[in-house]
């Protein structure tokens, strides 16, 4: 019998933190990682290999690892310029940045996610000591009030605005900018072709979103600063436009690549990470 840990009482939008999960865990197995994540390893290790299958593919893998890879280095930077700073990290899941990272000892990391996943996480990622877990819906007001207003703050969204309703999503975006002072907003995105119907996407489907699932997506990044007037967009990262990472992927998902990049709007359909400022 396999001891692992089953995610079965897990809702299916909290089952998609195994497909980034077990993405940077099979980065760090790979013979060349980009991330080197032990800490994934060994908690995607705790995790019942049934569950794991359901997340694994070496393209997906890659994708994950090249967006966590993005993600990581805009709050290295914004670490570096304020040490003093407070990290948001909407829908945490079983994320491991903090290990990633030297966190500067003055800043601090604030994890939310829903009460089943932080419950999970309490019990499977090595406690940090500059992490504290919220567990709240990001529907819910209330979770904010328990963090500072004023520090320089960096908020990160992986995998998370896409599964929100777009009305959601822009009520949070809107708390959020009117609860910290300034600060940064760095975020993987989709265009809206893909989260009319989420359930169609086939790694999504394999953990149990519906079809159909409607998420929130844009399609060009002054979307936000129209959406939310306090955001300034800065600058985005477009896998398909950034040949440097074909490399790591299969014959087929690199001709997919080669094909998106030929249009902006449909190379956005690859691996998108955006950057604002506020
Ligand atoms: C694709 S996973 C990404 C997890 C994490 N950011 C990572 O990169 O590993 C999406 C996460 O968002 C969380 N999430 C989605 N909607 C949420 C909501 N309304 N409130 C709180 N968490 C939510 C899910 O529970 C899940 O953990």
């Amino acid at each position: 019998m396999d001891p692992g840990e089953r995610l079965d009482h897990l809702t299916s939008v909290e089952r998609t933190l195994l497909l980034t999960l077990c993405g940077r865990a099979e980065d760090a197995k790979s013979a060349a990682p980009l991330l080197g994540d032990t800490v994934a390893e060994e908690i995607s290790g705790k995790i019942c290999e049934s569950d794991r299958a359901t997340a694994t593919g070496a393209d997906l893998s890659a994708n994950v690892a090249i967006r966590t890879a993005q993600l990581d280095q805009h709050v290295r930077k914004f670490l570096a310029e304020y040490p003093d700073a407070i990290i948001i990290e909407l829908g945490c899941g079983l994320e491991t940045r903090m290990f990633r990272l030297d966190l500067p000892p003055r800043s601090n990391y604030y994890c939310i996610d829903s009460p089943a996943v932080i419950e999970l996480r309490r019990r499977l990622v090595p406690a940090h000591e500059q992490e504290t877990g919220i567990a709240a819906s990001l529907e819910d007001s209330q979770w904010l009030d328990a963090v500072p207003t004023h520090r320089p703050t960096i908020i990160v969204a992986d995998g998370v605005l896409t599964f929100l309703a777009p009305a959601e999503a822009i009520e949070l975006l809107n708390r959020l900018t009117a609860h910290f002072e300034h600060g940064e907003l760095v975020c993987q995105a989709n265009i809206t072709y893909l989260t009319r119907d989420l359930g169609r996407v086939p790694e999504l489907k394999r953990v149990g979103i519906p079809s159909p699932y409607r998420g929130f997506g844009i399609d060009d990044p002054t979307e936000l600063e129209r959406i939310n007037p306090k955001l300034r967009f800065v600058e985005e990262f477009i896998l398909a436009r950034s040949p440097q990472y074909f490399g790591g992927f299969s014959v087929k998902f690199r001709t997919i690549l080669r094909l998106l990049r030929l249009r902006t709007r449909w190379a956005r359909l690859s691996t998108w990470v955006l950057r604002y400022r506020f």
